[in-house]
């Protein structure tokens, strides 16, 4: 080859690295397989190392491979970085909108740019004569940080600007972020790796940008979103914010697709609570919703107040953390006996909502976190979650905080608390001689996916343990309505109801009946495969652990508490006792494996299902012979995904598992029902 073919050989796969990365990260629309693209970028790298004279500063190549650095070098910002006034209410937004069309003395429609605020870091990157040339963080406004080199290892953010028409000098600004899936992809190969936890996304960014060895930066999975322009200089740029952003696009910037013109506050309000219905299933994190006004003459006639533009407004959504004091901590028995730690706050309201407690996990959580009474905290209440403590502010302890220390003995029952070392939970061993165990083991026993007993509530249990009315969960069936009609806000026509439901719940299936027990490691999903695979409970009750094993999922943990649980005389007893008080299930009809197309597949449904609820969609799927799991993994072969799908849909995209909608899964089911 000569050294003109070797040159346009190494011209022409920058294009296509350049091309795939515009594609991917600018069109959301990959165009090559990620195999084809490694070959590419191999391809140019040998050709690169072979003719060392060919390489350029922009080729992809050298997005990697600086020396690590000592210290950042200061910029100065020659157009200065500004912040956002805030606002937190509709009023404030309408306000912010009179007082821009009172300086305008104009009260005709207004176009504003609705734009999610993403929450990263904001940077500036300057391009020169359409290369990458610097790129800074805000610091104070007036002068950052040289990132130069970290910045650079983001794929996302171009080396040269795509098309020939460009400005001699152009600063775009954005954020940098790190998407929910690879945050949770990082969080979980560090704590494999026993290294530091980041607490949230835009931690993860701020840290993985400001690493001194840009190789570290360049695998931590960032990603950019362009918003604005600081210097531009040799170009004249349009006259519309809007237009600016479909500029930056075309040179090769991703800009958020959730981006839109919106004409009056009315509109930017909807914007607002469209993204704040979304933000759960967005893939990274926001904070809340950016309204800038489009027609940059108007821009400029409004002007800014201190560090601020009066043309732009950031409307936050309520904080999903605040900051406590950890009062107290008090350790809650569960249904297995197992001992939660619960912190009790001081009340702090979080995302509208007062927290007062939150839960610490187990013990190796509290180590790992270094939390200790009288600390202030991070706390953190994301979607139904319960609200959990992020992180310690280490450097605002006070002289006298305590140690959280393992009870000894079952704060309700007293009896011993036992911790494996190889298990993260500490158990009372108290069995059901332990009123909080009994208490958690009839509400499960009474939940409307188990027994489905309408009216046995929370209160009601607690009251009829509490008054040693039940001894097990079987003596539900035995409740006599005279006892019932002296409990507090019982009277005879609730009594009544109680008894009729209670009859009622006898009628079940065998899975409801198995998940109803409360044999640990057994869910719902277990519950039904069990159920599936062993056509009696007889046969169940007498399997050994090899045949439980035959199962597919089900391993040796499973097995051995299925075993466990049937061997113990007391659960016997109390079998038998619900099957003599009228407990039954209709026999399944022998399995037909032709029936099973859906054999070895592996669903987990999120999400509002608008057709069926998803209850349905789990026993169509299972019916087909699919295993419906509650929480994703590598093991997972498709993740339905209704409205509001939340964080399992983030998991799924993370471990690159196929996502179906609900429309998909239909068709599916159709499919298969007119192939049988
Ligand atoms: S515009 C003059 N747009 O919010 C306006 N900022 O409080 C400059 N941010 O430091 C900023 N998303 O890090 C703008 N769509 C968006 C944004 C955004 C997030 C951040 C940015 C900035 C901070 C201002």
């Amino acid at each position: 080859m000569t050294a003109t073919d070797i040159e346009q050989q190494i011209n022409q796969l920058r294009r296509q690295i350049n091309d795939y990365n515009y594609r991917y990260y600018v069109l959301d629309a990959p165009s090559i397989l990620d195999a084809e693209y490694d070959r590419l970028f191999m391809q140019l790298q040998q050709l690169e190392q072979a003719h060392p004279e060919s390489i350029t500063p922009d080729s992809p190549t050298q997005r990697v491979g600086a020396q690590p650095s000592t210290a950042f070098q200061s910029v100065t910002h020659t157009v200065p970085m500004l912040s956002l006034n805030n606002a937190f209410s509709e009023t404030e937004v309408l306000a912010f909108g009179k007082r821009i069309r009172d300086r305008l003395h104009d009260t005709d429609d207004l176009a504003f740019v609705c734009e999610p605020k993403l929450d990263g870091l904001a940077v500036s990157i300057t391009y020169r004569q359409g290369q990458f040339y610097q790129a800074a963080t805000r610091g104070d406004g007036m002068n950052g940080e040289d990132v130069t080199a970290n910045v650079k290892t983001i794929e996302a953010i171009p080396l040269q600007l795509r098309t020939q028409d460009f400005p001699t000098v152009l600063e775009v600004r954005g954020e940098v972020f790190m998407p929910k899936a690879g945050f949770i992809k990082l969080n979980e190969q560090a704590e494999q790796a026993g290294e530091k936890i980041f607490a949230n996304p835009r931690n993860a960014a701020a840290g993985s940008l400001r690493q001194l060895d840009p190789n570290i930066t360049a695998h931590r999975p960032l990603n950019f979103y362009a918003y604005a322009v600081g210097q531009v200089q040799g170009y004249c740029l349009p006259d519309t914010h809007h237009a600016i952003l479909q500029q930056l696009q075309q040179w090769g910037f991703p800009v958020c697709s959730e981006n839109r013109v919106a004409i009056n506050e009315m509109a930017c309000l909807a914007f607002h609570a469209e993204i704040l219905a979304k933000r759960a299933s967005l893939p990274y994190e926001v904070d809340g919703v950016v309204y800038k006004v489009d027609a940059l003459a108007l821009q400029q006639q409004l002007g800014f107040v201190s560090r601020a533009p009066r043309w732009a407004l950031a409307h936050k959504f309520p904080a999903q953390e605040e900051i406590t004091t950890v009062n107290s901590v008090e350790f809650q028995v569960g249904r297995t006996g197992a001992l939660t730690p619960v912190a009790r706050l001081k009340p702090v309201v979080v995302g509208g909502v007062t927290v007062s407690n939150a839960t610490l996990h187990n013990m190796n959580e509290i180590a790992r976190k270094d939390i200790r009474v009288g600390d202030q905290v991070i706390v953190r209440r994301a979607g139904d979650v319960i609200p959990e403590v992020v992180a310690v502010l280490k450097e605002r302890r006070p002289a006298h905080t305590q140690a959280i220390v393992l009870p000894r003995q079952c704060p309700v029952c007293g009896s011993d608390v036992l911790h494996l070392p190889a298990e993260a939970v500490a158990r009372c061993v108290g069995g059901l001689a332990c009123s909080a165990q009994l208490k958690q083991r009839i509400k499960h026993f009474a939940a409307r996916r188990a027994m489905d007993i309408e009216g046995l509530g929370d209160k009601l249990v607690d009251q009829l343990v509490d008054r040693q009315l039940l001894h097990s969960i079987a003596d539900v069936y035995q409740l006599p309505l005279t006892a019932l009609m002296q409990l507090e806000r019982m009277g005879e026509k609730s009594a009544t109801n109680l008894l009729t439901a209670l009859e009622h719940s006898k009628s079940t299936t065998l899975a409801r009946f198995l998940f109803a027990l409360g044999i640990r490691e057994v869910g719902e999903t277990t519950a039904q495969v069990l159920a599936q695979h062993f056509s009696d409970l007889t046969t169940l009750s007498q399997a050994d652990e090899e045949a439980l094993q035959q199962i597919d999922d089900v391993g040796p943990v499973v097995a051995t508490q299925v075993v466990g649980f049937f061997h113990e005389p007391h659960n016997q007893a109390v079998i038998e006792q619900l099957l003599k008080y009228g407990v039954h299930w209709p026999q399944p009809a022998p399995m037909d494996q032709s029936a099973q197309p859906l054999a070895e597949q592996r669903f987990v449904l999120t999400g509002t299902l608008e057709g069926m609820s998803r209850e349905q969609a789990k026993a169509a799927l299972i019916a087909l012979g699919a295993k419906v799991s509650g929480s994703v993994s590598s093991q997972t072969n498709f993740v339905v995904a209704g409205r509001d799908p939340g964080s399992k849909l983030i998991k799924a995209q993370a471990l690159g598992v196929r996502v179906l909608t609900e429309h998909q899964l239909n068709d599916l089911l159709a499919q298969l029902a007119m192939d049988d």
